[in-house]
């Protein structure tokens, strides 16, 4: 069997540690071309040859998988539709451009009949999507799904907690790269609302709430009282009147599964209308867990479909 033959868009920090992680196995991904905002820069990679930043001859369906690891809306959203119209199946780690477009690319994959994939989107490393998923298949209602959703700011509250700076527990998170290339969109609710919409999808088609509470997240905001935690909470749960939801720092009590949530970790609380309840963990934000996510998603897509 030929190597999955995948075309990218992306070589930063999640981008460059996904086409790292595809040098090591050639037998079985083989990278055909790489879409960046400037190829220029990149003439020491040893995918060097494969760079460009020509979007517009990029859709092609000569490849089994796109992987979207770009920023922003555009042109993201517009590459994952065209490619899914083409008949080409698409993972991506981008909430904002599958958020924005969520409705249109489903038509395209329903359409043509290729694989929406986007498990890196929300949670990082943590099967957040995988599990809701999974209950939804196996036939139960959820009930309510909260979680914690930012890796950046999670990481935030406990070295603020710990005693650092606001201002350098930031920086912290860029560096290690964790946090938005905007790194307000981690504070003031644009990451979490994003994932949250996807997660929405899942759980509750078809429904949407009202009206979405959405707290930021300052210096001043990381109070936390002796002897709990506080979390930035991404909640939605259906009642008589509808959908309802918030995102939010919460103040929890200390033993809080979404408090054991540590540093750059993701959590989610899952209840079913079994009155089972799930618990799901994992790295949410970082290079690695990113890659990862968007590997095995690469993976399942060759499983699943034929390669072309
Ligand atoms: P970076 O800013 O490091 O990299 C973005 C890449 O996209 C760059 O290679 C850039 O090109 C390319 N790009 C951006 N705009 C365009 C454009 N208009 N045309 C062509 N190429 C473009 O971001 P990250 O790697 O940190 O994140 C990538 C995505 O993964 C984001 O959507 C992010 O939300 C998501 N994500 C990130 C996680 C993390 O932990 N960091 C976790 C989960 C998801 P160039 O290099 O030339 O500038
Ligand atoms: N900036 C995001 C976070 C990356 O910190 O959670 C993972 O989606």
């Amino acid at each position: 069997k030929r190597p999955i033959r995948i075309a990218v868009m992306g070589a930063g920090g999640v981008g460059s540690k996904f086409l790292e992680r595809c040098l090591e196995w050639p037998e079985l991904i083989e990278v055909d071309r790489i879409l960046v905002r400037d190829a220029s820069k990149r003439r020491d990679h040893p995918l060097a040859a494969k760079f460009t930043s020509d979007a517009r001859s990029f859709v092609r369906n000569d490849v089994d998988v796109f992987v979207d690891i770009g920023t922003g809306v555009s042109p993201s959203a517009a590459l994952l539709e065209g490619f899914l119209k083409a008949g080409v199946s698409v993972t991506s780690a981008n909430k904002q451009a599958v958020a924005a477009s969520a409705d249109k690319l489903r038509a395209a994959a329903k359409a043509s009949g290729a694989m929406l994939t986007y498990s890196a989107s929300v949670g990082g490393g943590a099967p957040i999507i995988e599990a809701l998923k999974r209950a939804v298949a196996a036939g139960h209602k959820v009930k309510s799904l909260a979680g914690v959703l930012n890796g950046t700011s999670n990481f935030v509250i406990d070295q603020v907690e710990a005693g650092k700076t606001f201002d350098a527990a930031m920086d912290e998170a860029r560096r290690l790269g964790f946090a938005e290339p905007d790194s307000t969109a981690d504070l003031d609710g644009t990451d979490v609302g994003a994932k949250l919409k996807l997660l929405r999808d899942i759980a509750f088609p078809g429904q949407s709430p009202k009206h979405i509470e959405v707290g930021q997240i300052t210096e001043d905001s990381l109070i936390i009282p002796a002897g709990k935690g506080l979390r930035y909470v991404a909640r939605a749960y259906p009642t008589p009147e509808g959908l309802q939801g918030s995102m939010k720092l919460e103040v929890l009590d200390a033993d809080h599964y979404l408090v054991g949530a540590r540093g750059e970790q993701n959590r989610a609380i899952i209840e079913l209308d079994n009155d089972e309840t799930w618990y799901v963990t994992g790295k949410g934000a970082g290079a690695w867990p990113t890659s990862e996510s968007l590997l095995a998603d690469t993976l399942q897509i060759a499983r699943e479909m034929p390669l072309k």
